[in-house]
């Protein structure tokens, strides 16, 4: 039952770790007696891994920025190019009491990074999916932040005008034709597509901020390596101000963002 792909090895390996808490290489030259509590899970683990489901649900676990978050199919798994995103934002210094609303909270991610070392703060979590609101709340509980209120909205309907300081958000934004979506199957199509060219969700959103932030209030959007130029303008025609985009470690345009 042994793996023999290289990839899934070292998968292998670190499951090995996280769930018996034993080393896979000792475990393959000493070739002890495994209960059979260890062999299901290792049958699991094969099983899981021969259907392509990604490392992060099968541990139900995914380490983000300086946290370890529950995650099930129910929600994207974290991606490092979003541990940029909260490193900028927790590096504002924005004023005690700010409000801020993460639009499309997912797993929680990133308004529980920001509430978590922002406690002085006040993170509204926001999303349209009941099943991804469960998830952010495990998390919320998991990582203790009191500070993270979680709110099943679409988009930033049921916010009240003028209140708060900053929005940021990762919205679904991968086109229904993109051939990469196949390698995604086993997270949730809603939390990753959008429209036909993926723009829908950051026009929507850069509409309804420009009501639901207060006067120089602050937008963030993560969005694909192609789109900056795309979002820059839907920012420009919704009269944001100071726009400008952030790289990711691979010189890559991830992050824009803008004042109103
Ligand atoms: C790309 S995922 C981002 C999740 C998480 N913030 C992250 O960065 O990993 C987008 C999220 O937006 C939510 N979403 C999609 N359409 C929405 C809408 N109309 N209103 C609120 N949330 C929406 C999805 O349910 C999903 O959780």
């Amino acid at each position: 039952m042994w793996p023999n792909d290289e990839c899934i090895l070292e998968e292998f390996n670190f499951f090995i770790k996280e769930k018996l808490g034993k080393d896979a290489i000792a475990i393959f030259i000493d070739n002890p007696i495994l209960s059979n509590k260890d062999i299901k899970e290792i049958e699991y683990f094969l099983n899981q891994k021969g259907k392509g489901v990604p490392i992060d649900y099968i541990l139900n676990e995914s380490s983000f920025y300086r946290d370890s978050f529950y995650v099930d199919n129910r929600v994207l798994i974290p991606r490092p190019e979003t541990e940029i995103l909260v490193d900028f934002i927790n590096n504002l210094k924005l004023k005690p009491e700010s409000k801020i609303i993460d639009a499309g909270v997912g797993s929680g991610c990133i308004g529980i990074s920001i509430a978590k070392y922002n406690p002085d703060l006040n993170v509204y979590g926001a999303d349209y999916s009941y099943d991804a609101l469960t998830v952010a709340q495990i998390n919320k509980k998991k990582l203790r932040v009191e500070n993270f209120y979680l709110i099943n909205t679409n988009w930033l309907n049921s916010f009240n005008k003028k209140t708060f300081d900053l929005i940021v958000s990762n919205p679904p934004y991968i086109s229904k034709s993109d051939p990469h979506l196949e390698d995604l199957k086993h997270e949730p199509y809603d939390a990753l597509v959008s429209g036909t060219e993926g723009l829908e969700n950051f026009k929507l959103i850069t509409n309804q901020a420009l009501e639901v932030l207060k006067d120089d209030g602050l937008l963030c959007f993560e969005h694909g390596y192609d789109q900056s130029e795309s979002i820059k303008e839907i920012m420009m025609m919704n009269n944001f101000k100071d726009i400008r985009t952030i790289f990711d470690n691979q010189s890559l345009p991830r992050i824009t963002l803008g004042k109103i």
